[in-house]
């Protein structure tokens, strides 16, 4: 039988490696319980109101859901103060970033422009579109670097991708640092700001970039329900951008991509403020927690907007590997994720869990270092 071939820049693709489950960590180490605080997931688990809302619609899921998600798009739109025409909704965050690549850089030509030690998935989807994906140095401190970005950008950058609050360092850039970026941008290149954890940053009129749409066209912001909404399984993510890019997208998309249940768990989570509530007060205690407890053990700590945290186990011996405390933890049934996917060896990163699991964690840590 001949082999099968498929595109040449596509036959030595890796896959991408998430972190061992729950279950396998149970069984690997003999473990009755394992706390995860690797996939900045909520730690209050799933919201109730979604929960009644999956269970109500669950006879229904023999229909197709309504093509676009309009009802979904609307209650986004009015939680978020922009119009219905600029929301675009998809299969997690993950779906737009990809239809933005797609509708944007021309295979074989554009680039798509980022930093190093990014979120996985601006490569694998512009290699996927056959999109070059060129990364610049991170500036001092991790922090991005975004006076080099717009140095950066070329007649062939279709993409700059910025993520803010980052993953995985944590950190978040302000308003205005973000208005000078995109003024230095050409008009037809897009910047998209990945904001997958913008709601946890504070204060947010610093962070938050809404304002910014109207004055740059090219704007494009992406949110998730996967971390603040904790609707991650579901997968529902959504783009605000100008209705003229959003009027493309939608022209060219493949249908019913976000699905009936989880169309309907968004609508009701969007109205559960006290879920919401709940989980920015869990978090932004864990955050504060974390921050003086890890640092006060020696470590050196990121100044984190996110619900989750850089830090580097022993930042006075870089011989030290972060994986050495990431596998004394598993054996401790905790689950961190250490960086060295991300270029970051020497550090870990560990998202905020619930207040029993939070001192779980940093005392297994003390025990660790
Ligand atoms: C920076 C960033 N963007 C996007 C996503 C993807 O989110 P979603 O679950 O909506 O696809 C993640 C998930 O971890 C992320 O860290």
């Amino acid at each position: 039988m001949p082999a099968i071939k498929v595109r040449t820049d596509m036959m030595d693709s890796k896959p991408y490696a998430p972190g061992l489950t729950i279950e396998e960590i149970k069984e690997k180490y003999d473990l009755d319980t394992v706390i995860k605080l690797a996939s900045n997931e909520n730690p209050l688990g799933a919201s109730p109101m979604a929960q009644k809302a999956i269970n109500r619609h669950a006879p229904s899921v023999f229909r197709y859901p309504h093509n676009g998600n309009p009802r979904l798009n609307k209650a986004i739109a009015q939680r978020t103060g922009v119009s219905e025409e600029q929301i675009i909704s998809g299969n997690g965050s993950d779906e737009i970033l990809d239809l933005l690549v797609r509708i944007k850089a021309n295979p074989g030509q554009d680039e798509v422009l980022t930093y190093e030690s990014c979120f996985s998935m601006y490569r694998l989807m512009s290699r996927l579109c056959a999109v070059n994906f060129r990364q610049i140095p991170r500036a001092e401190g991790h922090k991005q670097p975004l006076k080099a970005l717009a140095a950066a950008v070329s007649e062939k950058t279709a993409i700059v991708f910025m993520t803010s609050p980052d993953n995985p360092t944590g950190l978040a850039v302000t308003v205005d640092e973000v208005r000078e970026l995109a003024s230095a941008i050409p008009e037809q290149t897009l910047l998209v700001i990945d904001e997958a954890y913008i709601e946890f940053a504070r204060p947010a009129e610093k962070y938050d970039m809404r304002g910014l749409l109207n004055e740059f066209p090219n704007m494009v912001l992406t949110r998730t329900f996967s971390k603040a909404y904790g609707l991650a399984g579901l997968r529902i993510g959504y783009g605000i951008m100008s209705p003229q890019l959003a009027g493309y997208i939608n022209s060219a998309r493949a249908p019913f991509t976000v699905n009936l249940l989880a169309e309907e768990a968004g609508i009701a989570v969007l109205k559960d403020e006290a879920f919401f509530n709940t989980t920015m007060d869990v978090v932004l205690r864990g955050r504060e927690l974390y921050t003086k407890e890890i640092r006060a053990m020696g470590c050196e700590v990121l100044e984190s907007q996110s619900n989750f945290i850089m830090f580097k186990p022993y930042p006075g011996n870089p011989e030290k590997d972060a994986m050495e405390v990431f596998e004394a933890l598993l054996k401790r049934g905790i689950i961190v994720r250490p960086l060295k996917s991300f270029g970051l060896g020497e550090y870990i990163r560990v998202n905020m869990g619930t207040d029993s699991e939070n001192k779980t964690f940093l005392k297994a840590l003390k025990e660790v270092l």
